[in-house]
């Protein structure tokens, strides 16, 4: 066990460049660069893949479906496909296991994997609100106890984790969506403080309506909905920014960021008016 502290770590504080502050080190060159993205057989998780794949990284792609994995790689023989159902810690451990075997370390992690369903107060499913805890919650914590030790003990690289905007406060139909995207905002915050000054980089990923197989159910118009190459670029720039806090499309994600901060009397109101919920 590595320890947190240490009186030569430098202070958590956000660097100034010529290009304005820098809160993680920025990435110009992704060639050689060993990414795994777990939650990379369909949506956002695959397109970042690919993007990452074609701007010359080392991309292992993680999810259940190991022949939409295949797909994802497919013509990159840099790539690995280790398939997992990140709900089991030993299958990430033994992923995990794998890819140190192949690559001797790695340089980033994104942790993806993740699914929506609408739930009201007058329909709690115990079921699907465990299904979401476990697969949106706590398999973050598989993957950050099986990749951390490498991170802290390399002094380098990068962790991200893919939240939503419907974790900055409360929305209706989220009522077990919502807290484990809230949860995951309060622990990338928190990971920032201890990785930070151990040289590891933290990126809090919040998209806004991206059309991908988990949106394909949604019966409502999405405002600001972009397509999953779009968000993959948005994360992909973020990430060669240096940026903690990813969030798009901006005109959606900022307008609910100014939301949040007003008082509750008018928050649920504005929130009521615009969803007609
Ligand atoms: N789409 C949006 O509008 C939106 C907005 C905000 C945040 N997000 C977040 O973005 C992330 C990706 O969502 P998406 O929209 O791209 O959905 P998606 O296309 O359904 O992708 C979900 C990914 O998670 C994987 N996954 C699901 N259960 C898994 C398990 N038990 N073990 C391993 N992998 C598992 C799926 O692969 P397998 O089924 O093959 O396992 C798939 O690769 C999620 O965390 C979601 O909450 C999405």
């Amino acid at each position: 066990m590595t320890s947190l502290q240490s009186p030569a770590s430098p202070p958590v504080r956000a660097s100034r460049t010529k290009r304005g502050w820098s809160m993680n080190p920025r990435i110009p060159d992704w060639h050689g660069k060993r990414v795994w993205v777990i939650g990379a057989s369909t949506g956002i998780g695959a397109e970042t893949a690919r993007l990452l794949l074609e701007k010359g990284a080392h991309v292992a792609v993680s999810a259940r479906r190991e022949a939409a994995l295949q797909t994802v790689v497919h013509g990159y023989p840099q790539a690995l496909a280790l398939p997992l159902d990140v709900t089991v810690p030993e299958q990430v451990r033994q992923a995990r296991d794998r890819l140190l075997s192949e690559w001797q370390g790695v340089d980033l992690v994104l942790l993806v994997a993740g699914a929506y369903n609408e739930m009201r107060a007058d329909g709690i499913d115990l079921a699907v609100v465990d299904h979401l805890l476990d697969l949106n919650l706590r398999a973050v914590f598989h993957c950050l106890d099986a990749v951390l030790p490498t991170l802290l003990a390399q002094g380098e690289g990068g962790i991200g984790i893919v939240s939503s905007v419907a974790g900055y406060s409360g929305l209706p139909k989220a009522l077990a969506y919502g807290p484990t995207k809230a949860a995951l905002i309060n622990l990338s915050e928190s990971l920032y403080f201890d990785l930070h000054p151990r040289g590891i980089a933290v990126y809090l990923i919040n998209p806004g309506f991206v059309a991908t197989p988990a949106t394909a159910q949604n019966d409502f118009v999405m405002p600001g909905l972009i397509s999953a190459p779009h968000a993959a670029r948005e994360i992909v720039s973020g990430m060669e920014t240096g940026r903690f806090h990813i969030h798009f499309p901006k005109r959606f994600t900022n307008w609910l960021r100014l939301a949040r901060m007003l008082p509750y009397r008018l928050y649920f109101p504005l929130i009521h008016k615009v969803t007609g919920l």
